[in-house]
């Protein structure tokens, strides 16, 4: 299985900022056939950076999109209007659910409309401060991989990423967020594993890939790289300073490397 290493640049960057930022990442980063390094612009840059894009060594993500090819929807992008410009697009990430209130359903309906146009979902889940102070981890993280996988497919599950993002671990947000421990991180791991395991089955629920994301940095990033669950990482704040992304993504290759 590949290393996934996602920087999700939120609303920030203008178009031209975007491309030079691209380029600056393009110069650096090095065609890794086992490492996917993938980066979600904003929605207004994905077609210039599309074209400015080397796809052997990144490839580009969708922030949002809305799950109907086309229709009367006022402000929304359709996924059939993005599927050639990216490969991945980002679902149910918690800024989704909790500032612009995407429920279960958007999120299971976006799932498979990704799917069905050919792109692979990056599943988000996580609990809150909140919700992890009750003890509700569990419950919520089932929750929310069932409730995005519902019409999902053993077949089609094969083409899904699932990332677990604490929102508590989540930076930007005001209050200065809390670091996530590796071992937590890798309980919520095998946890999904397991609900992929009993819906699926134990072959699809070892070969899909997991990554984690919150306040990752490339001085923590190895701590969840190396943990025997992980697949790669959802970086935030840290994939807009170019040094600390490339950084990241060199210690991915690493810890790869050195497991082989
Ligand atoms: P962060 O964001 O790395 O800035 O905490 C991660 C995310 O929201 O995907």
């Amino acid at each position: 299985m590949k290393t996934y290493i996602v920087g999700n640049w939120k609303m920030n960057f203008t178009v031209g900022e975007s491309s030079l930022f691209l380029h600056k990442l393009l110069q650096k980063v090095r065609i890794m056939r086992d490492l996917e390094v993938v980066v979600a612009p904003s929605l207004m840059a994905l077609q210039p950076l599309s074209l400015q894009i080397d796809r052997r060594k990144m490839k580009l993500a969708a922030q949002n999109f809305y799950d109907k090819d086309f229709g009367a929807y006022t402000g929304e992008v359709s996924v059939s209007q993005i599927r050639s410009l990216v490969n991945y697009a980002l679902v149910g990430h918690s800024e989704r659910r909790y500032i612009f209130g995407e429920t279960d359903k958007d999120v299971r309906a976006k799932v498979a409309a990704a799917l069905r146009c050919g792109l692979t979902p990056i599943l988000c889940v996580g609990e809150t401060a909140e919700e992890r102070a009750c003890g509700e981890t569990t419950d919520v993280v089932r929750d929310q991989v069932l409730g995005g996988l519902q019409d999902v497919s053993k077949e089609d599950l094969g083409k899904v990423i699932i990332a677990y993002e604490p929102v508590w671990a989540i930076s930007g947000h005001g209050k200065p967020a809390r670091v996530a421990s590796p071992l937590d991180v890798e309980d919520v791991f095998k946890l999904i594993r397991k609900i992929l395991s009993e819906t699926y089955d134990d072959s699809v629920a070892e070969s899909t890939p997991l990554l984690f994301g919150g306040s990752v940095k490339s001085l923590n990033a190895e701590s969840y790289l190396s943990l025997p669950d992980c697949n790669g990482l959802l970086i935030g704040g840290a994939s807009l300073i170019a040094p600390e992304f490339l950084d990241i993504i060199e210690i991915a290759k690493r810890v790869r490397d050195d497991r082989a």
